[in-house]
């Protein structure tokens, strides 16, 4: 072989080996996707929801657990200051005591989201989901007070969209994890 043509190979070889390794460790967040998409997760929102976090591609299910948890709280405290943010506009009395609502329910999930963490690093699986259920709950009951008034129409919809896609992709990992 000449050189060249040696060196060519060499180069190709390693950029084989690593796209490789590079797909094998994107693997995890495909199959886990796979396994927790559902009604209430589209599997495009947890593939990209999980790689928006670098440690997502060295991360084993375990640790991919505790990027879906971190995920959702960052979501939960910005989604928390944006509602500040909206309070301080002019709105109707109605959107008004919902925004208000929701500040709260916020600032409550954000707590309840620490301790599923707690929870889950100390491998307390029903706590986890209990908490994750109530910060569910809480976005979920952010968006149906907006509903109370035909026409009305909540500021927040992507956001408890987004957390509660989030919660459905920590408390469907953790499923998968307590069982294994
Ligand atoms: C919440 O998470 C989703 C999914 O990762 C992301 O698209 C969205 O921008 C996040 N929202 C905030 C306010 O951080």
């Amino acid at each position: 072989m000449n050189r060249a043509l040696c060196t060519f190979s060499l180069v190709l070889a390693s950029s084989l080996v690593l796209l490789h390794a590079e797909s094998a460790a994107n693997d995890i967040v495909v199959d886990t996707c796979k396994k927790v998409s559902s009604r209430d997760l589209s599997y495009d929102f947890c593939v990209q929801a999980l790689r928006s976090d670098p440690k997502s591609r060295t991360a084993d299910l375990q640790g991919l657990g505790l990027v879906a948890l971190n995920l959702l709280e960052r979501n939960v405290t910005s989604t928390g200051s944006y509602v500040q943010q909206l309070l301080k506009r002019k709105w109707d009395r109605f959107v008004r005591v919902r925004l208000s609502d929701c500040s709260e329910l916020y600032s409550e999930a954000v707590l309840h989201t620490r301790e599923s963490i707690e929870a889950y690093r100390a491998k307390r699986y029903p706590d986890v989901q209990n908490w994750l259920s109530m910060v569910d709950t809480a976005a979920d009951t952010c968006e149906s007070q907006f509903k109370e008034k035909p026409g009305a129409s909540s500021p927040l919809t992507k956001q408890n969209g987004d957390a509660m896609q989030l919660g459905a992709l920590g408390l469907n990992m953790v499923a998968i994890i307590a069982g294994s």
